[in-house]
């Protein structure tokens, strides 16, 4: 049947995502009577009118050309804040929309780490966090999405959500003394890695082990996320920790200072933990992801000698089912 054939070309785009009195940057396509029809044109602006229509229809979805996917992100990164603020956009499409544009934004941020790209991420980063805070299963949404193949920007993004999302439970729910800001500590997150725009592709990419050289090309990412962060006007003390400490270790054998126990901010910490599980579920060319529950009880395993115990506990209870 056509309609089947002509879906295969055209992906679904929540109805909620589209912005009133706002141009859309793509053709929408509705289904009526199982067939796709042209609805509004690309360049044109969605009116109260549309709205009001679209709403009376019952019509839920928009479908857009498969090949207007690059369009569609930047749409919705354009208007990100508005979305997930927005009270009648349900909690999913929060999260996918997040999601897709902050991995885009991420990926951009990585290419070329400039000021601008920076902010980029900033904007989704205060709204979402608003809604970690709020909304207890959004964790589980967001876990159920997150791309389990391993890139620097998924990674980035991942990271940065399940480390804000402990650090709510540690800092906010649990009571215990923040002396930073949890806005700042959730952009720092997503910035972990930044340093990692340095490192060549042909060893940030490998498909294999590391040799020794390698390695302490690698291990300078820590620093030179600082310095990224530095020259483009976006270090907070917040980010200095989490760039500079997330790869120290409990016992001292962490990188790039061999900091110790107490002497690594619980912020870091924190980074450390979801660094961690995201690399352990995520599949790489010469190795393939392990499970969430198989994840955390080998982390627990190794706890003693690279995370903190309490925040490790904290974690383990977030994602229980
Ligand atoms: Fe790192
Ligand atoms: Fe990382």
């Amino acid at each position: 049947m056509l309609i089947s054939k002509e879906m295969l070309f055209f992906r679904s785009v929540p109805a909620e995502i589209i912005q009133v009195n706002e141009k859309v940057t793509v053709d929408l396509f509705v289904k009526r009577k199982d067939k796709l029809v042209p609805y509004l044109p690309k360049n044109s602006t969605y009116t109260e009118v549309n709205f009001s229509e679209i709403s009376h229809l019952g019509i839920r979805k928009f479908y857009v050309r498969g090949k207007d996917r690059q369009h569609l992100e930047r749409y919705m990164a354009r208007y990100i804040d508005r979305i997930l603020t927005n009270p009648e956009v349900p909690s999913k499409v929060k999260v996918n929309a997040f999601y897709v544009t902050s991995s885009q934004t991420m990926q951009q941020a990585f290419e070329d780490p400039r000021a601008e790209h920076l902010d980029n991420i900033k904007r989704s980063v205060k709204p979402m966090l608003k809604n970690i805070m709020k909304n207890e299963s959004i964790l589980k949404d967001l876990f159920s999405i997150t791309q389990h193949d391993y890139y620097t920007y998924t990674h980035s993004v991942n990271v940065g959500i399940f480390a804000t999302a402990l650090a709510v439970r540690y800092y906010v729910d649990s009571g215990n003394k923040l002396d930073l800001n949890m806005e700042k500590l959730s952009y720092g997150y997503f910035l972990h890695d930044i340093g990692k725009s340095r490192i060549p592709l042909n060893i940030l990419n490998k498909p294999g082990s590391l040799t020794e050289e390698e390695w302490v090309i690698m291990k300078m990412h820590p620093e030179w996320g600082y310095s990224i962060l530095m020259e483009t006007g976006h270090l907070t003390d917040e980010a200095a920790y989490i760039a500079l400490q997330h790869h120290e270790q409990i016992d001292g054998s962490g990188y790039p200072f061999a900091k110790k126990g107490s002497d690594i901010h619980p912020c870091a910490r924190i980074c450390a933990i979801a660094d961690t599980f995201d690399a352990l579920t995520s599949a790489r060319p010469y190795k393939e992801a392990i499970g969430p529950y198989d994840a955390l009880k080998l982390m627990q395993k190794q706890s003693i000698y690279d995370f903190d115990y309490t925040l490790l506990t904290t974690f383990i209870r977030m994602l229980a089912p």
